[in-house]
Protein backbone atom coordinates (compact mmCIF):
# COMPACT_ATOMS: atom_id res chain seq x y z
CA UNK A 1 0.00 0.00 0.00
CA UNK A 2 1.28 3.77 -1.04
CA UNK A 3 2.46 5.97 2.16
CA UNK A 4 -0.57 8.02 3.24
CA UNK A 5 -0.17 11.83 2.86
CA UNK A 6 -1.05 14.95 4.36
CA UNK A 7 -0.23 18.75 3.77
CA UNK A 8 -0.13 21.20 6.83
CA UNK A 9 -0.94 24.26 4.67
CA UNK A 10 0.51 27.67 6.83
CA UNK A 11 -1.63 30.44 6.39
CA UNK A 12 -1.53 32.18 9.54
CA UNK A 13 0.43 35.38 8.85
CA UNK A 14 -0.71 38.70 9.19
CA UNK A 15 -0.41 39.81 5.25
CA UNK A 16 -0.23 43.69 6.31
CA UNK A 17 1.96 44.53 3.45
CA UNK A 18 -1.40 44.11 1.16
CA UNK A 19 -2.86 46.36 2.84
CA UNK A 20 -6.32 45.33 3.04
CA UNK A 21 -9.36 44.19 4.44
CA UNK A 22 -9.22 41.15 2.94
CA UNK A 23 -6.94 38.55 4.48
CA UNK A 24 -3.55 37.73 1.95
CA UNK A 25 -4.31 34.42 1.30
CA UNK A 26 -8.04 35.12 0.43
CA UNK A 27 -6.55 37.61 -2.93
CA UNK A 28 -6.68 35.60 -5.73
CA UNK A 29 -4.93 34.86 -8.86
CA UNK A 30 -5.93 33.65 -11.96
CA UNK A 31 -9.77 34.18 -10.30
CA UNK A 32 -8.83 31.64 -7.39
CA UNK A 33 -7.70 32.88 -3.65
CA UNK A 34 -4.26 31.72 -3.10
CA UNK A 35 -5.30 29.33 -0.18
CA UNK A 36 -7.36 27.57 -2.62
CA UNK A 37 -4.57 27.09 -4.34
CA UNK A 38 -2.60 25.54 -2.04
CA UNK A 39 -5.49 23.52 -0.89
CA UNK A 40 -5.86 22.10 -4.67
CA UNK A 41 -2.43 21.21 -4.63
CA UNK A 42 -2.66 19.16 -1.79
CA UNK A 43 -5.15 17.53 -3.64
CA UNK A 44 -3.03 17.24 -7.08
CA UNK A 45 -0.89 15.76 -4.19
CA UNK A 46 -3.68 12.96 -3.47
CA UNK A 47 -3.20 13.76 0.39
CA UNK A 48 -6.06 12.38 2.10
CA UNK A 49 -6.44 14.91 4.85
CA UNK A 50 -5.38 18.77 4.74
CA UNK A 51 -5.02 21.56 7.78
CA UNK A 52 -4.71 24.87 7.08
CA UNK A 53 -3.06 26.57 9.51
CA UNK A 54 -5.00 30.17 10.41
CA UNK A 55 -4.32 33.03 12.37
CA UNK A 56 -7.02 34.00 15.00
CA UNK A 57 -6.83 37.56 13.36
CA UNK A 58 -8.58 36.57 10.25
CA UNK A 59 -11.60 33.94 11.05
CA UNK A 60 -12.46 34.38 7.22
CA UNK A 61 -9.70 32.50 6.24
CA UNK A 62 -10.65 30.05 8.80
CA UNK A 63 -14.50 30.17 7.44
CA UNK A 64 -13.10 30.40 4.01
CA UNK A 65 -11.50 26.61 4.84
CA UNK A 66 -14.27 25.25 6.84
CA UNK A 67 -16.26 25.59 3.82
CA UNK A 68 -14.71 23.63 1.66
CA UNK A 69 -12.75 21.25 3.61
CA UNK A 70 -15.18 21.00 7.00
CA UNK A 71 -14.22 22.46 10.02
CA UNK A 72 -11.20 19.51 11.56
CA UNK A 73 -9.36 21.38 8.69
CA UNK A 74 -8.51 24.46 10.55
CA UNK A 75 -5.79 24.95 13.20
CA UNK A 76 -5.77 28.00 14.62
CA UNK A 77 -2.09 29.66 15.74
CA UNK A 78 -2.46 31.85 17.89
CA UNK A 79 -0.60 33.83 18.29
CA UNK A 80 2.00 33.34 15.39
CA UNK A 81 5.09 32.63 16.44
CA UNK A 82 6.96 31.17 13.68
CA UNK A 83 6.88 28.92 11.19
CA UNK A 84 7.81 25.64 13.16
CA UNK A 85 5.10 26.55 15.67
CA UNK A 86 2.70 27.39 13.31
CA UNK A 87 3.38 23.32 12.27
CA UNK A 88 2.95 22.32 15.94
CA UNK A 89 -0.38 24.23 15.60
CA UNK A 90 -1.47 21.53 13.29
CA UNK A 91 -0.61 18.26 15.21
CA UNK A 92 -4.12 17.89 17.24
CA UNK A 93 -6.29 17.92 13.60
CA UNK A 94 -3.16 15.28 12.17
CA UNK A 95 -3.81 12.93 15.52
CA UNK A 96 -4.29 9.48 14.41
CA UNK A 97 -2.36 10.35 11.05
CA UNK A 98 0.79 8.21 10.00
CA UNK A 99 2.24 8.57 7.23
CA UNK A 100 4.16 11.59 5.01
CA UNK A 101 3.49 15.28 5.52
CA UNK A 102 3.91 17.96 3.21
CA UNK A 103 4.52 21.34 4.51
CA UNK A 104 2.64 24.20 1.65
CA UNK A 105 2.13 27.52 1.88
CA UNK A 106 -1.49 29.37 1.49
CA UNK A 107 0.41 32.68 -0.30
CA UNK A 108 2.27 31.03 -2.66
CA UNK A 109 0.41 29.79 -5.84
CA UNK A 110 2.47 29.27 -8.42
CA UNK A 111 4.21 25.96 -7.38
CA UNK A 112 3.81 23.13 -9.33
CA UNK A 113 1.99 19.37 -8.23
CA UNK A 114 5.23 17.81 -10.33
CA UNK A 115 7.90 20.00 -8.55
CA UNK A 116 6.20 18.61 -4.86
CA UNK A 117 5.77 15.00 -6.40
CA UNK A 118 9.19 14.58 -6.58
CA UNK A 119 9.90 15.20 -2.59
CA UNK A 120 7.60 11.89 -1.66
CA UNK A 121 9.44 10.33 -4.38
CA UNK A 122 13.17 10.81 -2.64
CA UNK A 123 11.08 10.09 0.48
CA UNK A 124 10.02 6.72 -0.58
CA UNK A 125 13.32 6.33 -1.44
CA UNK A 126 14.69 6.31 2.23
CA UNK A 127 15.42 10.32 2.85
CA UNK A 128 13.51 11.29 6.33
CA UNK A 129 13.17 15.03 5.37
CA UNK A 130 13.33 16.07 1.87
CA UNK A 131 13.30 19.71 1.54
CA UNK A 132 12.21 21.69 -1.79
CA UNK A 133 15.50 24.45 -2.42
CA UNK A 134 15.72 26.50 -5.42
CA UNK A 135 18.50 28.63 -6.90
CA UNK A 136 17.88 32.30 -6.00
CA UNK A 137 18.71 35.02 -8.51
CA UNK A 138 18.36 37.38 -5.35
CA UNK A 139 19.12 35.11 -2.12
CA UNK A 140 18.37 38.03 0.26
CA UNK A 141 15.86 37.61 2.83
CA UNK A 142 16.07 33.82 2.43
CA UNK A 143 17.01 30.78 4.23
CA UNK A 144 20.06 28.81 2.87
CA UNK A 145 20.68 25.41 2.26
CA UNK A 146 23.89 24.70 3.56
CA UNK A 147 25.15 21.21 2.27
CA UNK A 148 27.78 19.16 3.90
CA UNK A 149 30.79 17.70 1.79
CA UNK A 150 28.85 14.90 0.34
CA UNK A 151 26.28 17.52 -1.24
CA UNK A 152 23.67 16.42 1.86
CA UNK A 153 21.61 18.76 3.22
CA UNK A 154 23.25 19.70 7.09
CA UNK A 155 21.38 22.74 7.68
CA UNK A 156 19.80 25.85 7.11
CA UNK A 157 20.14 28.98 8.24
CA UNK A 158 18.28 32.55 8.37
CA UNK A 159 18.94 35.19 6.11
CA UNK A 160 19.20 36.86 9.86
CA UNK A 161 21.25 34.33 11.51
CA UNK A 162 23.50 33.92 8.99
CA UNK A 163 27.08 34.20 8.53
CA UNK A 164 28.65 36.18 5.82
CA UNK A 165 30.01 33.27 3.89
CA UNK A 166 26.53 31.56 4.58
CA UNK A 167 24.97 34.58 2.96
CA UNK A 168 27.25 34.13 -0.26
CA UNK A 169 25.03 30.59 -0.71
CA UNK A 170 22.20 31.05 -3.59
CA UNK A 171 20.73 27.75 -3.00
CA UNK A 172 17.44 29.02 -0.90
CA UNK A 173 14.82 27.66 0.61
CA UNK A 174 11.53 27.58 -0.44
CA UNK A 175 10.06 26.25 2.91
CA UNK A 176 7.94 23.05 1.05
CA UNK A 177 8.94 20.22 2.76
CA UNK A 178 8.33 16.34 3.24
CA UNK A 179 8.95 13.89 6.40
CA UNK A 180 7.36 11.18 8.00
CA UNK A 181 4.50 11.98 10.75
CA UNK A 182 5.80 10.98 13.24
CA UNK A 183 9.57 12.18 12.93
CA UNK A 184 8.30 15.79 11.80
CA UNK A 185 6.39 16.41 15.46
CA UNK A 186 9.23 15.18 17.85
CA UNK A 187 11.60 17.07 15.62
CA UNK A 188 9.02 20.10 15.70
CA UNK A 189 8.92 19.21 19.67
CA UNK A 190 12.73 20.12 20.14
CA UNK A 191 12.87 23.61 18.56
CA UNK A 192 13.93 26.60 20.24
CA UNK A 193 13.39 29.89 19.46
CA UNK A 194 16.60 31.18 20.40
CA UNK A 195 17.27 33.03 17.02
CA UNK A 196 17.93 36.97 15.59
CA UNK A 197 13.67 37.13 15.29
CA UNK A 198 13.06 34.93 18.62
CA UNK A 199 10.65 32.51 16.38
CA UNK A 200 10.36 28.98 16.32
CA UNK A 201 11.66 28.11 12.99
CA UNK A 202 10.73 25.43 11.26
CA UNK A 203 14.06 25.22 9.05
CA UNK A 204 15.85 24.12 12.26
CA UNK A 205 14.57 21.15 11.74
CA UNK A 206 16.86 20.48 9.54
CA UNK A 207 19.56 20.34 11.45
CA UNK A 208 17.89 18.86 14.46
CA UNK A 209 17.16 15.52 11.94
CA UNK A 210 20.98 15.83 11.02
CA UNK A 211 21.75 15.32 14.40
CA UNK A 212 19.75 12.52 15.47
CA UNK A 213 20.98 10.45 12.56
CA UNK A 214 18.22 10.77 9.97
CA UNK A 215 18.88 11.24 6.29
CA UNK A 216 18.09 14.73 4.83
CA UNK A 217 17.96 15.32 1.03
CA UNK A 218 17.19 18.36 -0.89
CA UNK A 219 15.01 18.78 -4.68
CA UNK A 220 15.48 21.62 -6.64
CA UNK A 221 13.12 23.31 -8.85
CA UNK A 222 12.77 26.60 -10.55
CA UNK A 223 12.32 29.97 -8.73
CA UNK A 224 9.49 31.31 -10.36
CA UNK A 225 7.99 28.24 -8.62
CA UNK A 226 8.37 29.74 -5.27
CA UNK A 227 6.91 33.39 -5.62
CA UNK A 228 5.16 34.21 -2.65
CA UNK A 229 3.29 37.11 -2.56
CA UNK A 230 3.59 39.80 0.34
CA UNK A 231 2.34 42.82 -1.82
CA UNK A 232 0.18 43.97 -4.10
CA UNK A 233 3.28 44.29 -6.30
CA UNK A 234 3.85 40.82 -6.09
CA UNK A 235 0.44 39.87 -6.42
CA UNK A 236 0.71 41.39 -9.78
CA UNK A 237 3.70 39.49 -10.77
CA UNK A 238 2.10 36.34 -9.48
CA UNK A 239 -0.96 36.56 -11.66
CA UNK A 240 1.25 37.75 -14.77
CA UNK A 241 3.59 34.57 -14.22
CA UNK A 242 0.10 32.24 -14.04
CA UNK A 243 -1.03 34.26 -17.45
CA UNK A 244 2.35 33.52 -19.16
CA UNK A 245 2.04 30.30 -18.16
CA UNK A 246 -1.94 29.78 -19.65
CA UNK A 247 -1.38 31.71 -22.61
CA UNK A 248 2.03 29.21 -23.15
CA UNK A 249 0.06 26.37 -22.43
CA UNK A 250 -2.80 26.82 -24.61
CA UNK A 251 -0.70 27.72 -27.80
CA UNK A 252 0.96 24.64 -26.83
CA UNK A 253 -2.64 22.68 -27.01
CA UNK A 254 -3.70 24.02 -30.61
CA UNK A 255 -5.11 27.69 -29.69
CA UNK A 256 -4.32 30.21 -31.35
CA UNK A 257 -4.15 33.72 -30.35
CA UNK A 258 -3.16 36.59 -32.34
CA UNK A 259 -1.84 39.07 -29.28
CA UNK A 260 -1.58 36.41 -26.57
CA UNK A 261 -0.23 38.61 -24.13
CA UNK A 262 -3.42 40.69 -23.95
CA UNK A 263 -5.78 37.57 -23.36
CA UNK A 264 -6.52 36.76 -19.61
CA UNK A 265 -7.73 33.64 -18.33
CA UNK A 266 -9.14 31.65 -15.16
CA UNK A 267 -7.23 28.91 -13.14
CA UNK A 268 -10.57 26.74 -14.85
CA UNK A 269 -10.61 27.85 -18.38
CA UNK A 270 -11.14 25.18 -20.39
CA UNK A 271 -10.35 25.92 -24.50
CA UNK A 272 -10.79 22.80 -27.11
CA UNK A 273 -8.01 22.66 -30.15
CA UNK A 274 -8.34 25.17 -33.07
CA UNK A 275 -10.04 27.86 -31.28
CA UNK A 276 -8.66 31.60 -32.21
CA UNK A 277 -8.98 34.03 -29.79
CA UNK A 278 -8.49 37.76 -30.93
CA UNK A 279 -6.75 40.59 -28.57
CA UNK A 280 -8.70 41.57 -25.50
CA UNK A 281 -10.26 38.91 -24.50
CA UNK A 282 -11.22 38.42 -20.53
CA UNK A 283 -12.12 34.50 -19.18
CA UNK A 284 -13.63 35.07 -15.64
CA UNK A 285 -13.89 31.73 -14.04
CA UNK A 286 -16.00 28.81 -15.36
CA UNK A 287 -15.36 29.36 -19.24
CA UNK A 288 -15.41 26.41 -21.69
CA UNK A 289 -15.23 27.09 -25.30
CA UNK A 290 -15.06 24.18 -27.59
CA UNK A 291 -13.25 23.24 -30.67
CA UNK A 292 -13.17 25.57 -33.69
CA UNK A 293 -14.81 28.81 -32.00
CA UNK A 294 -13.79 31.68 -32.38
CA UNK A 295 -13.42 34.42 -29.80
CA UNK A 296 -13.08 38.30 -31.49
CA UNK A 297 -11.64 41.17 -29.75
CA UNK A 298 -12.40 42.75 -26.69
CA UNK A 299 -15.09 40.39 -25.18
CA UNK A 300 -15.58 39.42 -21.91
CA UNK A 301 -16.82 35.90 -20.99
CA UNK A 302 -17.53 34.22 -17.11
CA UNK A 303 -18.98 31.32 -16.33
CA UNK A 304 -20.13 30.86 -19.73
CA UNK A 305 -20.11 27.68 -22.45
CA UNK A 306 -19.24 28.24 -25.93
CA UNK A 307 -20.13 25.50 -28.41
CA UNK A 308 -17.90 23.92 -31.68
CA UNK A 309 -17.75 26.39 -34.74
CA UNK A 310 -19.25 29.38 -32.79
CA UNK A 311 -18.24 33.12 -33.14
CA UNK A 312 -18.36 35.32 -30.40
CA UNK A 313 -17.43 38.83 -30.95
CA UNK A 314 -15.90 41.63 -31.03
CA UNK A 315 -17.69 43.29 -27.93
CA UNK A 316 -19.43 40.64 -26.81
CA UNK A 317 -20.02 39.65 -22.96
CA UNK A 318 -20.97 35.95 -21.94
CA UNK A 319 -22.47 36.21 -17.90
CA UNK A 320 -22.96 33.34 -15.95
CA UNK A 321 -25.05 30.93 -17.44
CA UNK A 322 -24.88 31.60 -21.03
CA UNK A 323 -24.57 28.29 -22.71
CA UNK A 324 -24.03 28.43 -26.83
CA UNK A 325 -24.49 25.42 -28.57
CA UNK A 326 -21.91 24.64 -32.14
CA UNK A 327 -22.65 27.26 -34.52
CA UNK A 328 -24.14 29.80 -32.33
CA UNK A 329 -23.30 33.74 -33.54
CA UNK A 330 -23.43 36.80 -30.71
CA UNK A 331 -21.94 39.75 -32.38
CA UNK A 332 -21.03 43.12 -31.20
CA UNK A 333 -22.84 44.51 -28.40
CA UNK A 334 -24.54 41.26 -26.99
CA UNK A 335 -25.20 40.38 -23.57
CA UNK A 336 -26.54 37.01 -22.78
CA UNK A 337 -27.13 36.31 -18.89
CA UNK A 338 -28.50 32.29 -18.09
CA UNK A 339 -29.39 31.50 -21.37
CA UNK A 340 -29.29 28.84 -23.67
CA UNK A 341 -29.02 29.38 -27.67
CA UNK A 342 -29.75 26.11 -30.01
CA UNK A 343 -27.13 25.01 -32.40
CA UNK A 344 -27.02 28.03 -34.99
CA UNK A 345 -29.06 30.64 -33.12
CA UNK A 346 -27.84 34.25 -34.19
CA UNK A 347 -28.21 37.65 -31.91
CA UNK A 348 -25.91 39.45 -34.24
CA UNK A 349 -25.98 43.25 -33.04
CA UNK A 350 -26.94 45.27 -29.74
CA UNK A 351 -28.97 42.82 -27.56
CA UNK A 352 -29.49 41.59 -24.36
CA UNK A 353 -30.62 37.91 -23.74
CA UNK A 354 -31.11 36.70 -20.36
CA UNK A 355 -32.95 34.16 -18.55
CA UNK A 356 -33.94 32.73 -21.73
CA UNK A 357 -33.91 30.05 -24.08
CA UNK A 358 -33.28 30.68 -28.20
CA UNK A 359 -34.37 27.51 -30.10
CA UNK A 360 -31.96 26.17 -32.64
CA UNK A 361 -31.57 28.88 -35.96
CA UNK A 362 -33.57 31.43 -34.49
CA UNK A 363 -32.42 34.61 -35.71
CA UNK A 364 -32.76 37.42 -33.48
CA UNK A 365 -32.98 40.92 -34.77
CA UNK A 366 -30.35 44.04 -33.96
CA UNK A 367 -31.97 45.75 -30.62
CA UNK A 368 -33.55 42.15 -29.85
CA UNK A 369 -34.51 42.93 -25.30
CA UNK A 370 -35.48 40.11 -23.11
CA UNK A 371 -37.61 42.37 -20.02
CA UNK A 372 -36.82 39.56 -18.13
CA UNK A 373 -37.06 42.09 -14.38
CA UNK A 374 -39.33 44.03 -13.03
CA UNK A 375 -37.71 45.25 -10.40
CA UNK A 376 -38.53 42.29 -7.77
CA UNK A 377 -38.27 39.10 -9.97
CA UNK A 378 -36.40 37.43 -13.01
CA UNK A 379 -39.20 35.80 -15.98
CA UNK A 380 -38.50 33.62 -18.53
CA UNK A 381 -38.61 34.57 -22.34
CA UNK A 382 -39.03 30.90 -24.65
CA UNK A 383 -38.27 31.73 -28.20
CA UNK A 384 -38.79 28.67 -30.90
CA UNK A 385 -36.74 27.14 -33.26
CA UNK A 386 -36.24 28.77 -36.69
CA UNK A 387 -37.95 32.28 -34.90
CA UNK A 388 -36.98 35.30 -36.61
CA UNK A 389 -37.34 38.36 -34.14
CA UNK A 390 -38.01 41.64 -35.77
CA UNK A 391 -35.34 44.60 -34.79
CA UNK A 392 -35.89 46.22 -31.80
CA UNK A 393 -38.22 43.80 -30.19
CA UNK A 394 -38.84 44.25 -26.84
CA UNK A 395 -39.90 40.80 -25.47
CA UNK A 396 -41.53 41.31 -22.27
CA UNK A 397 -41.12 38.38 -20.15
CA UNK A 398 -42.68 35.95 -18.62
CA UNK A 399 -43.52 34.65 -22.48
CA UNK A 400 -43.27 32.56 -25.30
CA UNK A 401 -42.30 32.99 -29.21
CA UNK A 402 -43.14 30.07 -31.33
CA UNK A 403 -41.34 27.89 -33.70
CA UNK A 404 -41.01 29.37 -37.06
CA UNK A 405 -42.78 32.53 -35.86
CA UNK A 406 -41.95 35.97 -36.53
CA UNK A 407 -42.29 39.64 -34.51
CA UNK A 408 -42.37 43.00 -36.27
CA UNK A 409 -39.86 45.27 -35.76
CA UNK A 410 -40.14 47.64 -32.88
CA UNK A 411 -42.87 45.76 -31.10
CA UNK A 412 -43.26 45.08 -27.70
CA UNK A 413 -44.58 41.41 -27.05
CA UNK A 414 -46.29 40.95 -24.06
CA UNK A 415 -48.33 37.84 -24.72
CA UNK A 416 -47.48 34.12 -26.11
CA UNK A 417 -47.04 34.00 -30.28
CA UNK A 418 -48.06 30.93 -31.18
CA UNK A 419 -45.59 28.98 -34.27
CA UNK A 420 -45.73 30.13 -37.62
CA UNK A 421 -47.78 33.58 -36.41
CA UNK A 422 -46.71 37.07 -36.76
CA UNK A 423 -47.08 39.39 -34.19
CA UNK A 424 -47.08 42.80 -34.50
CA UNK A 425 -47.57 44.71 -31.39
CA UNK A 426 -46.48 49.12 -32.26
CA UNK A 427 -48.56 51.86 -33.18
CA UNK A 428 -49.91 51.32 -37.02
CA UNK A 429 -48.15 53.54 -39.84
CA UNK A 430 -50.75 56.63 -41.10
CA UNK A 431 -49.64 58.39 -44.04
CA UNK A 432 -51.15 62.18 -44.37
CA UNK A 433 -49.92 63.19 -47.86
CA UNK A 434 -48.43 66.63 -48.40
CA UNK A 435 -47.97 67.27 -44.59
CA UNK A 436 -44.46 67.63 -44.68
CA UNK A 437 -44.02 69.64 -47.80
CA UNK A 438 -46.90 72.25 -46.26
CA UNK A 439 -45.41 72.34 -43.06
CA UNK A 440 -41.94 73.35 -44.11
CA UNK A 441 -43.57 76.20 -46.85
CA UNK A 442 -45.13 77.14 -43.70
CA UNK A 443 -42.36 77.30 -41.20
CA UNK A 444 -40.01 78.92 -44.59
CA UNK A 445 -42.50 81.69 -44.50
CA UNK A 446 -42.17 82.50 -40.50
CA UNK A 447 -38.40 82.49 -41.05
CA UNK A 448 -38.53 85.12 -44.16
CA UNK A 449 -40.67 87.44 -42.22
CA UNK A 450 -38.04 87.59 -39.46
CA UNK A 451 -35.82 88.71 -41.82
CA UNK A 452 -34.19 85.41 -42.90
CA UNK A 453 -32.55 84.28 -39.41
CA UNK A 454 -33.25 81.27 -37.94
CA UNK A 455 -34.56 80.88 -34.57
CA UNK A 456 -32.27 80.55 -31.80
CA UNK A 457 -33.28 77.46 -29.24
CA UNK A 458 -34.17 78.55 -26.38
C1 LIG B 1 10.54 31.35 5.47
C2 LIG B 1 11.65 30.34 5.80
C3 LIG B 1 12.84 30.61 4.87
C4 LIG B 1 12.41 30.52 3.43
C5 LIG B 1 11.23 31.46 3.15
C6 LIG B 1 10.69 31.18 1.80
C7 LIG B 1 11.46 29.81 8.16
C8 LIG B 1 11.98 30.08 9.51
N1 LIG B 1 12.02 30.50 7.17
O1 LIG B 1 11.04 32.63 5.79
O2 LIG B 1 13.87 29.70 5.13
O3 LIG B 1 13.49 30.83 2.57
O4 LIG B 1 10.16 31.24 4.11
O5 LIG B 1 9.71 32.12 1.46
O6 LIG B 1 10.58 29.00 7.99
N2 LIG B 1 3.55 31.63 8.94
C9 LIG B 1 2.60 31.16 9.79
N3 LIG B 1 2.79 31.30 11.13
C10 LIG B 1 3.90 31.90 11.65
C11 LIG B 1 4.86 32.39 10.76
C12 LIG B 1 4.67 32.22 9.41
O7 LIG B 1 1.58 30.62 9.37
O8 LIG B 1 3.99 31.99 12.88
C13 LIG B 1 3.36 31.46 7.50
C14 LIG B 1 3.30 32.81 6.80
O9 LIG B 1 1.94 33.19 6.63
C15 LIG B 1 3.95 32.52 5.47
C16 LIG B 1 4.91 31.38 5.76
O10 LIG B 1 4.49 30.82 6.98
O11 LIG B 1 3.01 32.04 4.53
C17 LIG B 1 6.36 31.82 5.82
O12 LIG B 1 6.52 32.75 6.85
P1 LIG B 1 7.41 34.05 6.69
O13 LIG B 1 7.30 34.85 7.91
O14 LIG B 1 7.12 34.70 5.40
O15 LIG B 1 8.85 33.38 6.63
P2 LIG B 1 10.13 33.95 5.95
O16 LIG B 1 10.83 34.82 6.92
O17 LIG B 1 9.85 34.48 4.61
MG1 LIG C 1 8.12 35.06 3.54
Amino acid sequence: MPTSRAAVILAAGQGTRMKSATPKVLHKVGGKAMVDWAIDLAGALDCQRTVVVVGAHSPVVGQHVAARLGASAVAVQDPPQGTAHAVRAAEDALAGFAGDVVILYGDTPLTRPESVSSLFQARAKGANLVVLGFEAEDPFGYGRLILDDTGALARIVEEKDASEDERLVTLCNSGVLVCDAAVLFSLLSMVKNENAKGEYYLTDIVGLARSSGFRTEVVVADEEEMMGVNSRVELAEAEHEFQARRRHHFMTQGVTMIDPWSVYFSHDTVIGSDVTIEPGVFFGPGVTVESGATVKAWSHLEGAHVGSDASIGPFVRLRPGAKLSAKVKIGNFVEVKNATFGEAAQASHLTYVGDAEVGARANLGCGTITCNYDGFDKYKTIIGEDAFIGSDTALVAPVRIGARAFTGSGSVITKDVPDDALAVARGRQKDIPGWAKAFREKKLAERAARGGKRKEAE
